[in-house]
């Protein structure tokens, strides 16, 4: 197995030799804006590592690596239109730093790029690998529909909120690690015990990403905190705090009877005052645990285990 920062390093050399068409620069600088602009880059490193744990070379599928990475980063500057966020990776998001029919057809451009490279896949996966790829990004759709629904709605239950994060994040992982198992040569059955792993990490995954959203330092974070809370997204916090909070403030906040800047100190008070940040820091774990428990019933080798492991802890603490 590689280490993380060589998965990363694979995938950062395939970005940096995109190139473009200049004539259509007005198109393409939001997609080479977007992907030099840094991320975890957890998504490709899921696939080679996937792949070479079955005793694939990573780099022989660092163009399907790029394409997962290419397809996240297209759901990042629509869900940046969705959310109204102003800041992604440190930088300014694409519709601010342009506008929003940038952000809109350039992302369109990044899902197409995501196609093409998925397509380059060796004929006997082919197949395969493309139906993964298509049911994952309906997936995402659907959980970005939902989480958009959900903005509106106040009896969003703790159980619909997994359902719709393992749509909108945790299929993509999933995603990611199934294509890699593909191409490494992987049974159906471990095929499969990857996806599981990838459910629950997903899960994981955005319980933290919900957390940070509120608890995090921006600078870190790359991303302004309080957007979740100014969009009343239900995330599990929220939907906790609307639970057990007895002093009106939630209730009051998810109406829209408090003012936008006061919000955010008020409601970020109450998951203090209910001890949320502990509380959603165990549930973290709970699913932290369940994904390794998938992953113990791969049949991958030790060292594959243990860089999947020490992944998937690194994550639930992550601050970025
Ligand atoms: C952001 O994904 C979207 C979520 C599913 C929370 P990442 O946290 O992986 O973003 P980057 O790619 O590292 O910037
Ligand atoms: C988005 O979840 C998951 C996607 C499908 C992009 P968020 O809306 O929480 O992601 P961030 O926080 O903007 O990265
Ligand atoms: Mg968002
Ligand atoms: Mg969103
Ligand atoms: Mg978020």
């Amino acid at each position: 197995m590689l280490t993380q920062s060589q998965y990363t390093a694979l995938i950062e050399k395939a970005i940096s030799s995109l190139a473009f068409d200049p004539r259509f620069s007005g198109l393409y600088d939001p997609v080479v804006y977007t992907l030099s602009a840094g991320g975890k880059r957890l998504r490709p490193t899921l696939l080679m590592a996937a792949a070479q744990a079955y005793g694939t070379d990573p780099a022989s599928c660092v163009e399907q690596a790029l394409g997962i990475e290419m397809f996240h980063n297209f759901t990042l500057l629509h869900d940046d239109v969705m959310d109204n966020a102003d800041v992604r990776r440190g930088r300014p998001t694409v519709h601010r730093r342009w506008n929003t029919n940038t952000a809109i057809l350039s992302g369109d451009a990044m899902l197409t790029l995501a196609g093409m490279l998925m397509g380059t896949a060796a004929d006997s996966a082919l197949r395969r690998v493309m139906a993964v790829f298509n049911e994952t990004a309906l997936g995402v759709y659907e959980g970005q529909q939902l989480d958009m629904e959900f903005e509106d709605r106040s009896d969003v239950s703790v159980e619909e909120y997994i359902e719709m994060i393992r749509l909108k994040t945790s299929v993509l992982l999933g995603g990611a690690c199934k294509i890699g198992a593909i191409l490494g040569g992987a049974s159906d059955e471990d095929c499969d015990a990857f996806y599981d792993y990838a459910m629950n990490l997903g899960i994981a995954f955005q319980l933290q990403d919900d957390m940070l959203d509120t608890f995090g330092d921006p600078a870190v974070f790359g991303k302004a905190v309080g957007g979740d809370i100014a969009n009343s997204k239900k995330t599990w916090l929220l939907i906790t705090a609307m639970k057990e909070d007895t002093t009106g403030t939630i209730a009051q906040a998810v109406e829209g009877r408090i003012p936008e800047a006061e919000k955010f100190a008020r409601v970020k008070a109450v998951y203090e005052q209910l001890g949320l940040p502990e509380r959603i820091a165990a549930l973290i774990g709970e699913y932290t645990e369940k994904a390794l428990a998938s992953l113990a019933s791969t049949s991958i080798g030790a060292d594959a285990r243990q860089f999947f492991e020490s992944l998937t802890r690194g994550l639930a603490t992550r601050r970025s």
